[in-house]
């Protein structure tokens, strides 16, 4: 593996830099009441009208995807993508069997960046596995379960938009599978065999263990497991905590940044 600074090095410095959409003068740019909280902002929503604030570029925020980019393809920033890439190498390097898995995966972006890499490295015997709703986050099962984000349309991403954002990328193939529906639905049966680096950013305590529960298991020894909501959703880390402990599992949690985690299993 090359990692001196050359062409496939540009190629994925410029890959973050558009996933995050760090590169434009406009990449500040926030839209005004993302969550749908004020009346008049929503009507104007339905007519595809937005208030757009032209706020100057915090590039430190977006590298630690502390900000919801206008028009980016991933929300969780340049330090998270530098952590799949260093999983990706690792597990390609070590012939840690198993497939890509992210749960919860929005736009696409990270998903996008993991075929990317295969791509880069010439892996064509492994899968990247996209699941999400493509409608956005459950309503919460009780106030445990966290944040009720189910009625934010910035969330809501459909299957065909990000299949969409794959092909301007041209990365859209059949190493890329996508499970459409609740985790608690699709995971269960998902067709996957092995799992090198599973990925899970469903926010939720359920989403959370939905995907722990059905996946977990599946992650061959020396493969990756990310937490991104791991620091800043308390019912995700309650989640991740439980499921541990339940399976007397005492992993050596690293810290990526500010929210996200990673442990290798
Ligand atoms: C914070 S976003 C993911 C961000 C994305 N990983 C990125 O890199 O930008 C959370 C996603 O999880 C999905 N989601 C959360 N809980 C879910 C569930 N129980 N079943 C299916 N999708 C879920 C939402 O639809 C949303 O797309």
């Amino acid at each position: 593996m090359n990692n001196s600074y050359d062409s496939v090095g540009r190629y994925i410095d410029l890959l973050k830099k558009v996933l995050t959409a760090s590169i434009y003068d406009e990449s500040g740019w926030a839209v005004k009441d993302p969550n749908n909280k004020n009346a008049v902002l929503n009507q104007l929503k339905k007519k595809n009208l937005y208030l757009v604030e032209a706020k100057v570029f915090n590039e430190a925020e977006r590298a630690e995807g502390r900000d919801w980019p206008l028009f980016g393809y991933t929300m969780a920033g340049h330090q998270r993508l530098d952590n799949v890439q260093l999983c990706v190498e690792q597990v390609i390097k070590n012939n840690i069997p198993g497939d890509f898995v992210e749960t919860g995966s929005w736009r696409g972006g990270m998903t996008i960046f993991m075929r990317a890499l295969l791509d880069v490295y010439g892996v064509s015997d492994r899968f990247v596995w996209v699941a999400d709703s493509f409608e956005g986050l459950p309503v919460p099962a009780d106030e445990n379960d966290g944040l009720d984000l189910s009625q934010v349309d910035y969330l809501k991403v459909s299957l065909e938009q990000v299949k969409a954002n794959f092909e301007k990328f041209n990365l859209l193939d059949d190493q890329v599978k996508f499970l459409k529906g609740w985790f608690a639905d699709t995971l269960p049966t998902a067709p996957i065999k092995d799992i090198a680096i599973l990925r899970l950013d469903g926010d939720l305590y359920s989403s959370t263990m939905d995907s722990l529960e059905n996946l977990y298991p599946k992650v061959s020894k020396g493969g990756f497991v990310i937490v991104d909501d791991y620091n800043s959703w308390p019912a995700c880390k309650r989640a991740v905590t439980e499921y541990l402990a339940a399976h007397s599992i005492i992993p050596d949690i690293q810290k990526i940044d500010w929210t996200a985690v990673y442990w290798q299993v």
